[in-house]
């Protein structure tokens, strides 16, 4: 991965885009999958920013009942000249799933959009998730921009080519692999946030932190207040690091046969919390922050982690707002039920992320239920007793 030294000539030329200090670029390599990240405020209101990344007329930008009246018609703005469609989903995870998504396609087919269009995913994760998805799939496969409006989709979500929908069975359950043409996050965006969904932003990005980036974790310990004030030359610096760290990852290893599991610590342990709760209750990023704690818990009591790097950890997302314990009303092994029926369990043995220090992380299948039991029970204890 490289930032900025753009190789699109169109960009180059075309943006007013690099004379902004704030402004940052970062270019994801995957061969002919390639492509750019830009981050920084003002981007919807750029209007050279989406035309090179659209190639023919039909442009279909899909959002939901919530972020369509804040930001569609800015973006509409930087749409002049297209033949533009609008499809806006009901807002909530809940809505992630199979009617939503052939929606989308019945969108289109009334539009007879053809195979040359381009599709716009203007939100959250969700948003982002489900239109990738059709993108991946409508006439076996078009072009897609990712413009994500939340935190946890300018860190994570639109960075990657993950997308899907829900199955009553499993969360994520079907999908494809289908990377967008651009990601373009315009911080200004989150200034909308509730401050909770920007919280659950926030354990995504200590996430990076603790598994690869030990300097980023000290940083984010420095900024801690400032992201939560929303500063935004911190939250842009958050993004951008971020980003980067999704995007190396990503570049080794597009397919998860490897490292890219490593994106998911914290994710089994909160997986099961969203699911023993009903999803909707804890946010994705709230249930990953607990997630974090008993990996690291889990950590040290496998002798890998010392108990001042699992206190540091803790403090971090207490101070971020996040919850670092399980759910009171889930039991341990309720919790280890659910553990096992997330996708990351194959052949009996719960695939687990854990640290071997702060900014190391490794992938295991060798820990027992007992194991996994007592790091459930001690997060809850400590938790507890403050
Ligand atoms: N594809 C991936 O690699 C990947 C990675 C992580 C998460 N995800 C998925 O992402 C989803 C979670 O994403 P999310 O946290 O963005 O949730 P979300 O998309 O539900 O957005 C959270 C809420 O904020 C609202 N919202 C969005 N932008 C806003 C803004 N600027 N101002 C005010 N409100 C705004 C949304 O309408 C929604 O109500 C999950 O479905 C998860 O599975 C995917
Ligand atoms: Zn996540």
């Amino acid at each position: 991965m490289k930032r900025s030294g753009s190789t699109h000539p169109t960009m180059l030329q075309t943006s007013p885009y690099s004379t902004s200090l704030m402004n940052k670029r970062l270019d994801i390599n995957l061969g002919a999958r390639s492509y750019p990240i830009f981050i920084g405020p003002g981007l919807l209101r750029e209007p050279d920013l989406l035309r090179p990344w659209i190639g023919a007329q039909q442009v279909m930008v899909v959002s939901n009942t919530t972020v369509a009246p804040l930001y569609l018609e800015s973006l509409r703005a930087g749409l002049t000249g297209l033949q533009v469609a609008e499809c806006i989903l009901p807002d909530g995870e809940i809505y992630k799933g199979l009617n939503t998504w052939h929606g989308i396609f019945d969108a289109l087919l009334a539009r007879r959009f053809a195979r040359d269009c381009t599709l716009i995913a203007l939100g959250g994760g969700v948003v982002g998730d489900i239109t990738g998805f059709a993108a991946a799939c409508y006439q076996r496969g078009v072009s897609f921009i990712q413009v994500p409006t939340t935190l946890l989709a300018q860190v994570d979500s639109s960075v990657g080519g993950k997308t899907g929908i829900n199955h009553p069975a499993g969360k994520n359950m079907i999908g494809a692999f289908h990377q967008p043409v651009a990601v373009i996050a315009d911080t200004d965006t989150l200034s909308t946030l509730p401050a909770r969904e920007l919280a659950a932003g926030l354990a995504e990005v200590v996430k990076y932190g603790l598994i690869r980036d030990p300097a980023f974790f000290d940083w984010l310990e420095a900024r801690a207040d400032a992201l939560c004030n929303r500063d935004a030359v911190a939250l842009i610096e958050a993004i951008e690091r971020s980003c980067q760290n999704k995007a190396e990852v990503v570049e080794a290893d597009e397919r998860e046969l490897g490292q890219r599991a490593l994106l998911n610590l914290g994710h089994t342990f909160g997986h099961a919390i969203e699911a023993g709760l009903g999803y909707g209750d804890w946010l994705h990023g709230e249930a990953v922050a607990a997630g974090m704690v008993m990996a690291a818990e889990l950590s040290r009591q496998l002798g890998w982690l010392d108990a001042a790097a699992v206190s540091r950890i803790r403090r971090l997302l207490t101070r971020f707002g996040l919850p670092v314990a399980p759910p009171p009303g889930l039991g341990g092994e309720r919790m280890l039920e659910l553990m096992a029926v997330d996708k990351k369990v194959r052949a009996g043995a719960p695939r687990l992320v854990l640290l071997q220090g702060i900014g190391s992380a490794l992938v295991t299948r060798d820990v027992t239920a007992e194991q996994i039991m007592a790091s459930i029970d001690a997060t809850r204890d400590q938790s507890a007793g403050g």
